[in-house]
């Protein structure tokens, strides 16, 4: 039976592979003192090698079931593919959104989630900025020393997440409230760091606009729904209203700290 209350803690850019063992338990003690039924986790959760591990003691550990999406780390040493398919047969109690059916949380309130891509579609397109993910995610390894195929290829994986979107929103019920997951932000307006917007330089690779149009379409179609997306990526916190039913929260680092290796409870929502 469900809960009559039900408490939603939501983490990003956790990044487990980074910090030390006592950091890691005070990470998860910080997520019992919020006493979650669910937890979400909006990407960069760990690398390849050890994300099914992270998701999997995670929901161990605190009890919670656990709902996730990927982001760009998740692949890293690995290719997009493979560790989709990893996820994808990860036990019960956790559950990757992209692989399933939009989840009614209660008769008001429904979850879905896409991973989705820095889509190479804002910003400065010949930013000098170059990304790990180019040299550790096997996809990108014959397009990293070509800025062109780079682009074209950020474009499909962008244009690919929105298709999974858009299947996803047909076939979520109606609802009162709509929680969306994903990695990266779906509008430049939403890709924060240190309080403000991002660079043009780094917006082609922070932001999903084949996503955000996707969700501005949904919200304008769908005005009685409250829609809220809960992204990272930018590791900048901050909220970006992109319609009057259509709020975006970007989850980032703790206050004054600059590195990986502190993962923190970005905040529990209650319905
Ligand atoms: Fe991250
Ligand atoms: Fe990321």
């Amino acid at each position: 039976m469900l809960p009559l209350v039900m408490r939603a803690t939501w983490c990003t850019d956790i990044h487990l592979n980074f910090p030390l063992p006592r950091a890691l338990r005070q990470f998860y003690e910080a997520i019992e003192a919020e006493a979650p039924d669910i937890v979400l986790l909006s990407g960069d959760i760990a690398e390849s090698d050890s994300v099914v591990h992270f998701v999997d003691e995670i929901a161990t550990q605190t009890g919670a079931k656990v709902y996730f999406v990927l982001g760009n780390h998740d692949y890293y040493r690995s290719s997009i593919r493979h560790v989709r398919e990893q996820v994808t047969r990860i036990p019960k109690l956790a559950t990757w959104l992209p692989g399933v059916d939009p989840v009614r949380l209660d008769d008001r309130v429904v979850l879905l989630g896409v991973d989705g891509w820095g889509d190479a579609r804002c910003g400065d397109l010949d930013s000098p900025i170059q990304l790990s993910d180019w040299h550790l995610i096997t996809d990108f390894f014959d397009v990293r020393m070509d800025p062109f195929g780079r682009i074209e290829l950020l474009q499909k994986l962008g244009a690919d997440e929105a298709r999974v979107l858009r299947e996803k929103l047909a076939r979520a019920p109606d609802a009162e409230e709509l929680f969306v997951l994903t990695h990266v932000p779906p509008f430049p307006q939403a890709c924060w760091y240190a309080g403000a917007q991002s660079s043009p330089e780094w917006l082609p690779w922070f932001t999903c606009v084949s996503t955000g149009e996707v969700l501005a379409e949904y919200a304008a179609n769908h005005p009685a729904t409250r829609i809220t997306v809960l992204c990272g990526h930018t590791h900048g916190q901050g909220v970006f209203e992109a319609a009057p039913n259509l709020v975006v929260r970007t989850g980032g680092w703790p206050p004054n700290v600059d590195d990986y290796g502190n993962p923190i409870v970005q905040s529990t929502f209650e319905f």
